[in-house]
């Protein structure tokens, strides 16, 4: 009996990104966090849709991507699986759920494919990960490995920096992208590095790189929807390309609605529900309705 149905054939799966770097089609990757933004994405054909923990920043207003929580995450996620029915969909794994121990690590990815219905995990850092994260694989979870400039770690890189700038900085980060790959990562997210180093990476490692800020050799790109959207309220980092101002015609779209309400241009009749004619006409003639109903 065959399993692969013909929708589910459409579908993207860790094999359909591993088929797109043998075929050199590069992997479209955005971030959502909700389900009109995945419904969007997915009808548009983004390959891979990604709950990043920038949920914390661009949705729930936090400085760093630290504070947000499995709870949150969860939530979210819940929300991005309702609307996606073609993309590859991956949770990312907080600050705190992996941090502990390889158990703990594991909890929380057995909860991110139970609880929300995610298809992979994503896991900040490199060589010091591979125990963790090959008890997950061995878990049957794929997870999408990420290094270079990881927000995660903000506070141990002084900053949101570019990394792998000097041969020493290199060496580890080719070092990490050869773990991640032999231990089986699905993917790999470079971020914030020099576009050199992520073009080597990308020809060394048999796994698909997805970069942001790595430059145009990756295997595929990732974006954060409200960069994309211009829906951030910060000057946007080099990489960034916003392809609409969204936040420009939200923001004149709710100055219009409240010109509107306070000059009571809004609502129009034409946009209020109405009686029927009969109770209408009991309303404006009470006593003559109740005689006519009265009977
Ligand atoms: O959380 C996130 O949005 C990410 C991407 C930038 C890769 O990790």
């Amino acid at each position: 009996m065959s399993i692969t149905t013909g929708d589910f054939r459409q579908h993207v799966t860790v094999q359909t990104l591993a088929d797109k770097k043998r075929k050199h089609e590069p992997i479209v990757s955005l971030t959502a966090y909700d389900y009109s933004a995945a419904r969007l994405a997915d009808e548009a054909g983004v390959d891979l849709i990604l709950v990043g923990d920038s949920l914390a920043q661009v949705v729930l207003g936090h400085d760093s991507t630290l504070p947000v929580t499995m709870e949150e995450m969860l939530h979210h996620t819940r929300a991005v699986r309702r609307a996606i029915k073609r993309a590859f969909l991956v949770a990312d794994m907080p600050f705190g759920s992996y941090h502990t121990g390889t158990h703990q690590a594991l909890e929380n990815a057995v909860r991110f494919v139970k609880e929300s219905g995610a298809q992979a995990v994503k896991i900040e850092g490199g060589t010091t990960r591979v125990p963790l994260i090959r008890r997950i694989i061995e878990a049957e979870i794929p997870v999408i490995g990420h290094i270079g400039l990881t927000p995660q770690s903000v506070h141990r890189m002084g900053g949101y920096k570019v990394q792998g700038k000097t041969a020493h900085a290199i060496d580890a980060l080719l070092a990490a992208a050869t773990a991640l790959d032999r231990v089986g990562v699905a993917a790999l997210v470079l971020e914030g590095i020099p576009r050199e180093v992520a073009a080597q990476i990308t020809a060394e490692v048999e796994t698909p790189t997805i970069g942001i800020g790595a430059g145009p050799e990756c295997d595929g790109q990732i974006l954060v929807f409200h960069d994309l959207a211009g829906l951030t309220f910060n000057p946007p980092a080099k990489f960034v390309r916003c392809y609409c101002n969204a936040g420009e015609l939200i923001s004149q779209a709710i100055h219009s609605y409240c010109d509107d309400v306070r000059s009571t241009a809004f609502p129009t009749d034409a946009e209020s529900y109405h009686l029927p004619r009969e109770a209408r006409r009991a309303l404006a003639e009470p006593e003559a309705a109740s005689g006519a109903f009265g009977k």
